[in-house]
């Protein structure tokens, strides 16, 4: 009797010592699982972030290729926003309502006053100015392409090379936002080549530091090609309009960054 007290009371305590052990493995076992369940959790939030951040980022991509297909309606709200480059390209059949500001050279007729505001400004201070070019039509931007393009051949490239070359610098034919007419090339009139030493004429000075008054922007800035998809062109502006341009010559941004896209 006395030993079945004994065995009991073992029995017994060989319980009370299973169970909590065994409550203690549970409890290890659920922290283990909680700890698991909370790092799957914290990987999909990042991952939903990471989906989130993607989305809004082609959003604002797709705001741009929309800007560039309303285009051709009639006065979309973000027209002077438009994106054209080597991604977005410009509905071939756009033609956008044209002004001549001189003889042989038309812009996008919403962008006349100010254009020619900034010229008339810039002579006034005695500066030289000359427009190479302006609205240029896909016929007219495909022969640009070939003539550049050719001239590189001349020199003795390749016709691969010939193309990589020119593509650094000419907007392949429906690619160029010269056919919005929001666009120009404008050198000094005592130094016509469009090379880097444009830059340190009084007229590219004077256009770089103020042409955000009259609305533009210094399209491809040096070190921005890996951005724009095009080389230093310290020639070719850009209207945006007036709030776009001040906010983006503050910020040191290219168009494709202000807009998001890159
Ligand atoms: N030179 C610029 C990139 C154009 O051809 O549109
Ligand atoms: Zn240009």
């Amino acid at each position: 009797m006395k030993m079945n007290r004994k065995i009991k009371k073992a029995l017994l305590l060989g319980a009370a010592c299973g169970a909590v052990l065994g409550m203690g493995l549970t409890f290890a076992a659920a922290s283990k699982a909680l700890d698991t369940k909370e790092a799957t959790l914290a990987k999909v939030q990042d991952k939903l972030k990471e989906e989130n951040k993607d989305l809004q980022s082609k959003l604002k991509q797709q705001k741009a290729v929309e800007a560039a297909a309303v285009l051709s309606k009639e006065e979309p709200d973000n027209w002077e926003l438009v994106l054209v480059n080597n991604d977005y390209p410009l509905d071939k059949e756009y033609q956008p309502e044209l002004a001549e500001i001189l003889e042989g050279r038309s812009v996008d007729a919403r962008i006349a006053e100010d254009t020619k505001q900034m010229l008339e400004d810039a002579q006034a201070g005695g500066l030289k100015m000359y427009v190479c070019s302006a609205y240029r039509s896909y016929d007219d931007q495909k022969t640009v392409f070939n003539e550049t393009m050719q001239n590189w051949v001349n020199q003795g490239s390749s016709l691969l090379d010939a193309y990589d070359e020119t593509k650094k610098s000419v907007a392949i034919p429906g690619y160029s936002e010269h056919a919005t007419g929001l666009a120009l090339d404008i050198t000094s009139e005592d130094y016509q080549e469009l090379d880097d030493k444009q830059a340190d004429t009084a007229e590219s000075k004077w256009l770089a530091e103020n042409c955000y008054k009259y609305g533009f922007i210094l399209r491809y800035p040096p070190d921005k090609a890996d951005i724009t998809g095009i080389i230093y062109e310290p020639w070719h502006y850009r209207y945006v309009g007036k709030e776009a341009a001040k906010e983006m010559k503050e910020k040191n941004v290219t168009l494709e960054e202000y807009l998001g896209v890159k």
